[in-house]
């Protein structure tokens, strides 16, 4: 199969690589070479540890063979399959994206969406074939995070809906489909924490560090709150909270989140957040 992925960024690159591991041939797209290339190192990276922990079967150099970066949008959509999307939250971005997709890849290509927060039906309207539109939400790292997020919009059919389970489950993950309704459904679950964690620092109840390794050891998350806000990216937080909230959600603001963006810090990827990285983009446990 032709699998295409449009943004090679943090959630984009994750996503070809797994693609690949699945067997697809993969056509991994964005607006530079230099951007494919840093994408291309990460993948490489990755399918080592990969290999290294014994869960990749194939050697490194096959699985990544079978990637092809690509700067020209139409050539990597081209005959496409499957199309997964993975750029910044920018609804005209991604509408123009699916109209481009919508001309070049197979008529009958799966147009999977990677938003965190933009409502499928809104990327959709603008569409001749909004039926073939679907969220696919992954979680940051895709490689290890077991869950992807199906999001069925107004018009979404049961077959696209079918298709991109079958995508996922070649890809070892679980799904859950859900409504198309703000944040989905994780997002609203990790607004609630998020919220939960912002109003204990900011009323003075408890420090960042009580409440993250009160995360870690008393409700056993893998990270701690303001650690994960980090992980993932203070921007992409906001912007979930800013389009959700936009879209009838209720979440308090986090003003610390807001100050934070507002200077540039944006957690592990720009070396400082709620905690300091000391090599900004490479994640060391604070
Ligand atoms: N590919 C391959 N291996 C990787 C990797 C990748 N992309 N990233 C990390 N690893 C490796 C590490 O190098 C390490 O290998 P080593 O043991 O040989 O050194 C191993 O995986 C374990 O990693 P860590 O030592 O860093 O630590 P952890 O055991 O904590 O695992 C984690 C890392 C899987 C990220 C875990 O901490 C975790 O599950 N954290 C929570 C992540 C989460 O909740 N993500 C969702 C965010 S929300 C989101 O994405 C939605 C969006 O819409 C906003």
């Amino acid at each position: 199969m032709k699998v295409t992925v449009i943004g090679s960024g943090v959630m984009g690159h994750g996503i070809a690589e797994l693609a690949a591991i699945a067997g697809n041939e993969v056509w991994m797209n964005d607006i530079s070479t230099e951007i494919l290339q840093q994408a291309m190192e990460r993948i490489k990276w990755s399918l080592s540890k990969l290999r290294e922990s014994g869960s990749l079967k194939e050697g490194v150099e096959q699985v990544l063979a079978r990637i092809h970066p690509e700067t020209d949008q139409a050539q990597a959509l081209k005959g496409s399959d499957f199309v997964i999307e993975a750029v910044k939250e920018d609804l005209e971005l991604k509408r123009t994206i699916f109209r481009n997709a919508e001309a070049h890849a197979s008529p009958s290509a799966v147009l999977a969406t990677n938003t965190s927060s933009l409502p499928i039906s809104e990327i959709a309207s603008v569409l001749k074939s909004p039926q073939r539109v679907v969220g696919m939400h992954f979680f940051n790292p895709p490689v290890l995070m077991p869950l992807v997020e199906i999001v069925r919009g107004k018009d979404t059919s049961d077959e696209v809906v079918k298709t991109t389970a079958e995508m996922a489950k070649s890809m070892n993950k679980e799904t859950i489909v859900v409504k198309d309704v703000p944040g989905f459904f994780v997002n609203r679950v990790l607004l609630r924490i998020m919220e939960a964690g912002c109003y204990l620092v900011e009323k003075g109840i408890a420090s960042i560090q009580e409440v993250d390794s009160s995360a870690i050891e008393e409700l056993g998350f893998p990270m701690g709150v303001f650690l994960l806000a980090d992980y993932t990216g203070l921007d992409i937080g906001y912007s979930v909270w800013k389009a959700v909230t936009a879209r009838g959600f209720k979440a308090f603001p986090c003003s610390s989140t807001e100050k934070l963006v507002s200077q540039g810090k944006l957690g592990v990827k720009s070396g400082s957040g709620y905690y300091q990285y000391p090599s900004p983009g490479k994640f060391v446990r604070p």
